[in-house]
């Protein structure tokens, strides 16, 4: 189970990496873009800092380009660059053909358990339902990653939760069974803190100070 950085920024990157726990970073073409750099270069830069996968999404017009791209951006770094690739039955092709050539694939902005399933199908390594965009759209994203995690089990393909934008979406969506989580860094930094602890951490520092 790991926690993902979900940014293209190198300083958020260098920022969640000191951190420890944050076991590889997801970038999409909204976060390159947001860079102003070529989304190759942006890539290269990632790789070198990041020991974990590093998720990067083929956007081309036609299915030949979008394989042209996946291939270019996995030989940056066979062993860290993971492909993401939007779920259509189009694009489940391109899955099987780059998994069966040992390209780990993505299926993203996955948004029914039918999509997964077929995923699974054409093995591709995750899904990646954006949980919070569900919510709002289609009434509930954690009760879809739920029926996700159920009709993968057995299968060698992890849910992988993206747009996650609340402490307690977090939490749910780890109860619905997503094997991995991706965060913006602001929750990354909240994930271990709680006012409690912080309260109960000035009481025990006032009873020391107060012994002397
Ligand atoms: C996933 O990899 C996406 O980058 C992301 O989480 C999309 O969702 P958002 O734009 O709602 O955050």
């Amino acid at each position: 189970m790991s926690i993902f950085l979900d940014s293209a920024q190198i300083d958020e990157i260098k920022r969640a990496l000191q951190l420890s726990f944050v076991g590889g970073v997801t970038t999409n073409p909204t976060h390159i873009a947001r860079t102003g750099r070529p989304g190759l270069e942006v890539l290269t830069e990632i790789v070198d800092l990041v020991d974990g996968p590093v998720f990067y999404q083929v956007t081309a017009h036609s299915l030949a380009e979008r394989l042209d791209q996946a291939w270019e951006a996995h030989e940056l770094r066979p062993d860290k660059v993971v492909i993401k690739i939007p779920g259509t039955t189009e694009n489940m092709r391109l899955v099987a053909q780059l998994s069966e050539a040992g390209v780990e694939c993505l299926v993203t902005a996955v948004a029914s358990p039918a999509q997964a399933y077929l995923a699974a199908q054409v093995n591709a390594e995750y899904v990646a339902p954006y949980v919070n965009r569900l919510t709002r759209q289609l009434g509930d994203g954690v009760a879809i990653v739920r029926d996700m995690v159920r009709i993968l089990n057995g299968t060698q393909t992890q849910v992988l939760a993206a747009s996650l934008k609340t402490m307690d979406e977090v939490v749910a969506t780890l109860l619905a069974g997503a094997h991995h989580i991706t965060l913006p860094l602001d929750l990354i930094l909240a994930l271990g803190d709680h006012p409690f602890t912080q309260q109960a951490i000035e009481e025990f520092n006032a009873s020391m100070q107060s012994t002397g």
